[in-house]
């Protein structure tokens, strides 16, 4: 029988755990801070390593009793050991190590980020030899290369300042809508039109394709909206609020989709997972999913309880390394707030 996995994520303000058996799910159990933060309008990292520590246990205890497993069952610990909030990240791979040691069992760090993708497996299957992925929340945009069945990660491009949800809930904020605005914003431009307002397309000219293929950026593009909606204000007049929100949406989904389906292409891959907490987004969702059908492509996109942070994406990973015969990390591995993409696990 295939080894049980026991996952812990707390890279940010969700503390989850769950136990997969090979690519089959059989406990998720996530706890979240989000309340807390919610009135300081983003998260307080002291804040979030506390509830870390007060909600471990409980999550623990509740995943084993969904799975019907007791800790004597669990064969291998994941723990996510980066990228993340120091103080949070320490939390949980604490809690992992003591468990390790404990058990007598291995302990895998791995990396959230590549987590955020190989939760698809226990949605969709085992990835094919290779995969594209885009990965797309509050902290992280990245596109990402799996070869050798998922051993081989490459990053071919990343944001260079914010991040997709980052820069709605910056739109958000802008326009006066409750943190985090990503959901909001994302509301209001289902009733606006997209070509309303032509924002800009950041590093799709010529010169930035060059040195920026893959790459994206979002800064410009909320100062853009910035920009607009002073100019309004300025001349006293309504702002159109749907279709800012709509023409916004609409420029982030067109250049994410745009590159991610130029880079299936260009690498010869035909599966592309979308994952994290952004591809929530119906405007990429929709753009993404006609294009890519458009261009041939397996589009994956796994339900939305598996694109928030979670505990399976770590035990689903975790799951993987420890499948395919991955060495296991030291109990001394540190966690490391900017693990690099291309490392899975630590
Ligand atoms: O992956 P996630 O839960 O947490 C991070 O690791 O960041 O992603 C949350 C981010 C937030 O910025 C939130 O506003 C954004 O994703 N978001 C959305 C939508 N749902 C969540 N942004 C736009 N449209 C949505 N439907
Ligand atoms: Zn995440």
């Amino acid at each position: 029988m295939e080894p049980l996995v026991l996952g812990i994520e707390s890279t940010c303000d969700e503390t989850g755990v769950a136990l997969v058996r090979g690519t089959e799910l059989l406990a998720d159990v996530t706890a979240s801070s989000m309340d807390e933060h919610a009135r300081f309008g983003g998260i307080v990292p002291e804040v979030a390593s506390r509830a870390h520590l007060q909600a471990f246990l409980p999550t623990l205890t509740a995943a084993l009793d969904k799975a019907g497993a007791t800790l004597d069952d669990v064969d291998a610990v994941a723990v996510a050991t980066g990228p993340g909030l120091v103080g949070s990240l320490t939390v949980g791979t604490a809690a992992a190590k003591a468990l390790a040691v404990a058990l007598g069992k291995p302990l895998y760090g791995v990396n959230h980020v590549i987590g955020h993708a190989v939760v698809d497996e226990l949605v969709h299957g085992e990835f094919p030899e290779r995969t594209m992925a885009l990965v797309v929340s509050g902290g992280h945009t990245s596109l990402l290369l799996f070869e050798d069945s998922g051993a081989t990660v490459t990053e071919l491009g990343h944001t260079l300042d914010d991040a997709a949800g980052e820069a709605f809930d910056k739109v958000g904020r802008l326009l006066g809508l409750p943190y985090p605005g990503g959901p909001h914003v994302d509301r209001l431009a289902r009733e606006g039109n997209p070509q309303a307002i032509p924002f800009p397309r950041a590093l799709t000219a010529p010169k930035d394709m060059a040195k920026h293929r893959y790459d994206f950026s979002f800064s410009g593009l909320k100062t853009a909206v910035a920009r607009w909606i002073e100019a309004r204000e300025d001349a006293g007049e309504e702002i159109p609020v749907a279709d800012v929100c709509a023409s916004f949406a609409d420029a982030v989904a067109d250049v994410l989709s745009a590159k991610t389906i130029a880079a299936c292409a260009e690498h010869g891959v035909t599966t592309l997972v979308v994952g994290g907490g952004f591809s929530a987004n119906s405007q990429l969702r929709d753009l993404i999913a006609a294009r890519g059908e458009a261009a041939g492509l397996d589009v994956r996109i796994p339900p939305l309880r598996f694109c928030t942070d979670n505990g399976a994406m770590i035990a689903a990973l975790g799951s993987k390394v420890a499948r395919t015969g991955v060495e296991a990390s030291r109990l001394d591995v540190g966690v490391d707030s900017s693990m690099s993409l291309t490392s899975v696990t630590a």
